[in-house]
């Protein structure tokens, strides 16, 4: 059986940047479920495929043509789609805005599940998203799910945007963070919400140092 550690939480909760660190101690691969959604929206987008389109945007998710190609430690990994760099493309705010959308869609969610699941290689995965550890890898022995307060995710998307030039007001970011909060929860399909094997951990206050050792001491590592 391969491991598979699930981390699961909210926008702007440090998921990724701890996905990535657990993903590289452990040798293990990586699964950004978010960045697949992302994909799915931004694909949809280029082919002038709306939100309303169930079937087209089924489709666009069920070809999409991705490579995440590995970079080094601290940089998000590139992301090619049909051999063109979308790295910088997917993570702009209004993608984000759509992928959260297309990601309410049950058939969208089910034309990627299998795909996530082919993530699963020796000698193990990290998975990043909002339903590894309830819907994707409902067997996975490791299920984190990683919490911070509203204020402290707004805070520090605030600071990452200020590092990358961009100054935004941090009452705008609280309100955009609390609106995908109250998405993700109360959507009909994979609702966000801890699995009931999950081991919660709340990162307000914490440096990404002392989460890392909480998710490495909680999958036994
Ligand atoms: O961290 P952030 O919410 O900005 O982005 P993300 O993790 O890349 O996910 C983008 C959107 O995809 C989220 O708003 C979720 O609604 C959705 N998503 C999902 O529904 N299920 C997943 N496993 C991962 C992401």
């Amino acid at each position: 059986d391969i491991p598979v550690i699930a981390i699961d939480g909210p926008s702007g909760s440090g998921k990724g940047t701890i996905t990535q660190m657990v993903a590289r101690r452990l040798g293990y691969h990586l699964l950004d479920s978010g960045a697949l959604y992302r994909l799915t929206a931004l694909a949809a987008q280029r082919q002038g495929i709306g939100i309303a389109d169930i079937d087209g945007l089924v489709r666009v998710a069920g070809k999409l043509d991705v490579a995440f190609l590995p970079t080094p430690p601290g940089e998000p990994a590139r992301v090619l789609m049909g051999g063109d760099d979308v790295t910088a493309d997917i993570r702009t705010e209004t993608c984000g805005e759509n992928a959260s959308r297309v990601a309410a869609i049950q058939a969208v969610r089910d034309a990627l599940l299998q795909r996530q699941r082919d993530f699963r290689q020796a000698p193990g995965l990290v998975a990043d998203g909002r339903d590894m550890g309830t819907v994707i890898f409902p067997d996975a022995p490791v299920k984190i799910f990683l919490t911070a307060s509203a204020e402290e995710r707004a805070e520090r998307r605030y600071r990452q945007l200020l590092d990358a030039g961009v100054d935004v007001s941090i009452d705008a970011l609280l309100e955009e963070i609390r609106a995908r909060d109250d998405r993700d929860m109360n959507r009909a399909s994979a609702p966000l919400r801890p699995a009931d094997d999950a081991q919660v951990i709340d990162s307000t206050g914490l440096s990404i140092e002392e989460v890392l050792e909480k998710v490495m001491a909680a999958a036994g590592q």
